[in-house]
């Protein structure tokens, strides 16, 4: 195909109609989602906020020849601008972990990042889809939800933390340790998105495969410490930006695919939930034209699943009640 119809068949595609707004688009995770994005065909806009930097890499984006159309705003009073429209919010501002640090050691500076954002969203775009990328998620969900409900805007089933690298991570490890095509496996994650409350459910792998004790002992921690391993691998230069990018991406989609009413479209998330006892709870959902339409329940466990949600419990329970004390003090 030569060069000219190549960029015809971009021109005749079928635009979008959808605005999503990324706020921290100029960062490590920020330019490469943005860039997955300008390729998402259900887009029309994409509008890219960040305290810096954001003019160069709208710049930069919008020479892409595909129909997404993008624009960058800069700075607290170009935020409304960037969210007003706004079908999907997806939210990577905040400080990544060095070596040694734990998602939680993020909380002081990230949960006043994302509390300012909520508020914002809550007066600009309080209808949209909020995907929270911003750690620690256990607790900077609860905070949106919190700031949401004060403002009188909240809706459940449109707040989600996004856990799917959790899921990626989880997919090509299971797919490595089996042999298996890695598009063709899906391993159920849930609970949270930090240490052990991040808990794969590899009895419930599609294909179905077994372990034996051992094994999903050490694979269960691998997918724990997998972002670690990125840590640490970076060496003080940050956390996964490439891997969530993508993952974020594929999120994206299946909100957007779900808002435009396709059917069966699933997503893991972070989000209100009545799986367990507590208020929040990661776990697979539907997804559809509100955003969450269904929360789909645990599923049966082996014994050492059922451990993992034990224990997992209380450390959960207390980065959710962490996020809500700080949103309404
Ligand atoms: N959910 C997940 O699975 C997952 C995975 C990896 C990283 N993360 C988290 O994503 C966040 C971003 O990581 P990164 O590697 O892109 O970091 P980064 O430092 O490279 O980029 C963050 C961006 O946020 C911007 N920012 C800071 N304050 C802001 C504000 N008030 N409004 C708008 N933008 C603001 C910065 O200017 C920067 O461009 C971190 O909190 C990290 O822990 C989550």
């Amino acid at each position: 195909m030569s060069s000219r119809s190549r960029s015809s068949v971009v021109v005749e595609a079928k635009a979008g109609a959808r605005k999503v707004a990324l706020l921290g688009a100029a960062g490590g995770i920020g330019q490469p989602l943005a860039l997955l994005l300008k390729m998402q065909p259900l887009i029309a806009e994409l509008s890219l906020y960040d305290i810096a930097n954001t003019v160069g890499v709208a710049a930069d984006l919008s020479h892409c020849n595909t129909t997404v159309k993008v624009t960058g705003h800069t700075g607290q009073e170009s935020l409304a601008a960037a969210l007003e429209g706004a079908d999907l919010v997806v939210i990577p501002a905040g400080v990544p972990r060095k070596p040694g640090m734990t998602r939680d050691d993020l909380f002081n500076i990230n949960a006043g990042i994302v509390k300012t954002l909520a508020e914002a969203i809550a007066k600009h775009s309080p209808t949209a889809v909020i995907a929270i990328i911003s750690n620690p998620v256990n607790s900077t969900v609860p905070i949106t939800a919190e700031v949401l409900k004060k403002a009188g805007v909240y809706d459940p089933r449109k707040v989600l933390g996004v856990t799917t690298l959790d899921v990626v991570r989880a997919n090509t490890f299971v797919a490595e340790a089996k042999g298996l095509a890695v598009q063709d496996v899906d391993v159920p994650v849930v609970g949270g998105h930090a240490g052990i409350t991040i808990l794969p459910l590899l009895s419930q792998t599609n294909p179905a495969v077994s372990f034996t004790e051992d094994e999903a002992a050490k694979l269960t921690d691998r997918i724990q410490n997998a972002g670690t391993e990125v840590v640490e691998a970076k060496a003080g230069a940050g956390s996964a930006t490439l891997s969530m990018a993508y993952a974020a991406a594929r999120f994206s989609e299946s909100v957007l695919r779900g808002l435009e009413g396709e059917a069966d479209v699933y997503e893991a998330a972070f989000v209100e939930s009545k799986v367990t006892e507590l208020p929040f709870f990661a776990s697979k959902v539907r997804l559809g034209p509100n955003g969450v339409e269904e929360v789909l329940p645990l599923g049966k466990l082996t014994p050492f699943e059922e451990k993992g949600v034990a224990d997992l419990i209380p450390v959960l329970k207390k980065n959710i009640d962490t996020g809500v004390e700080f949103a309404n003090k």
